[in-house]
């Protein structure tokens, strides 16, 4: 890819704290233009990128660059070029959300900082309550301000991380309409989740991060497999009939609970296969049933099968 089509690129970063090495050689880039999703578990080291990336934290190695821009060795560079959302979570909260988006303006010095907060408030659907303070503000509303005041210096890349987090699931439609209104205006977009439902929908780009490394990068319709996979959790009332199953199902991707007589199975998560399933255990006594979606522990637990198996 050419420099100049480049928002993010880093190669072989690598960060301790103390001793424990948390990312082991991290490699991506992000074409500009497009939605990239860290993905990855508690902990995985999602906000230690994004802080080494927005020139908050420096890496033990490797390099990170922001519009081709050192995030190390020219920060102020490249600072010029995103915006972190949370950054201002310190907005004054007894000011309204108006004169918060105006005070903005005027450290950045752009042109007609009234102007622009009276876009962004009618951007994020914020106009009506424009003159609260902030302080009556509801969780998904600050998220909302935030993201507004992120944008008041018309950055290339904007940094989200976990914007859903903590939100109810309303608010977090919402958030995702914003992600992908974002976009429309050209802007890059890094953003991190736990949530696969959230990378598969919104990202052009999905890397999964794990053990201090990517694991796997693709796009969402590349890793469909991996994210639609879910498997459908049985629960028997004789161990013999367990046993049935187990017979019945060979061949299948399964692991069975002796214990608590249940039998797990891998399916790819269609009405089709998990009916299949059901239709061929018909006579058995199934006391009951759940479909579990594929959680990031599944999909880390696929791969590295995978990659056992290769
Ligand atoms: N300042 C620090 N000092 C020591 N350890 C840290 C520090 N910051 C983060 N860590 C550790 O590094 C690891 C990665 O943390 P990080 O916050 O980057 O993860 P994350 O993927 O953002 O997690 P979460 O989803 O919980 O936000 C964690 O084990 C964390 O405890
Ligand atoms: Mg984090």
């Amino acid at each position: 890819m050419n420099e100049r089509e480049i928002a993010v690129s880093v190669r072989g970063l690598t960060k301790n704290y103390g001793k424990s090495q948390v990312l082991k050689g991290v490699d991506f880039e992000i074409p500009k233009g497009s939605v990239f999703c860290l993905l990855g578990s508690n902990g995985a080291g999602k906000t230690t990128i994004i802080h080494i990336l927005t020139t908050r934290l420096k890496p033990n190695a490797g390099e990170a660059r922001i519009c081709g821009y050192d995030a190390v060795k020219q920060p102020a560079k490249a600072r010029r070029h995103f915006s972190l959302t949370g950054q201002y979570a310190a907005v004054d909260e007894l000011l309204t959300a108006r004169e918060n988006l105006i005070m903005i303006g005027r450290l950045f010095h752009i042109q007609n900082p009234k102007q622009k907060a009276d876009e962004l408030l009618r951007r994020f659907g914020l106009t009506a309550d424009a003159h609260k303070a902030v302080s009556a503000y509801s969780g998904g509303m600050r998220r909302r301000l935030d993201i507004a005041m992120s944008l008041t210096a018309d950055p290339e890349i904007i940094f989200l991380d976990e914007p859903t987090t903590g939100l109810d699931p309303q608010n977090r439609l919402e958030m995702w309409q914003i992600v992908r209104e974002l976009t429309k205006s050209g802007i890059t977009i890094f953003l991190t989740t736990q949530y696969l439902d959230e990378a598969e929908r919104l990202a052009d780009t999905i890397a999964i991060l794990n053990d201090g490394k990517i694991v796997k990068q693709g796009t969402p319709e590349g890793l469909k497999s991996l994210i639609v996979g879910s498997s459908l959790v049985l629960y028997f009332e004789t161990a013999a009939d367990l046993a049935k199953a187990k017979e019945r199902l060979d061949g299948s991707s399964l692991s069975a609970d002796n214990d608590a007589l249940t039998l797990s199975i891998t399916t790819d998560g269609r009405m089709k296969a998990v009916a299949e399933i059901i239709d061929r255990l018909s006579d058995l006594s199934v006391t009951q049933m759940e479909q579990k979606r594929a959680s990031i522990e599944d999909v880390f637990l696929q791969l590295v099968t995978k990659e056992a198996n290769q």
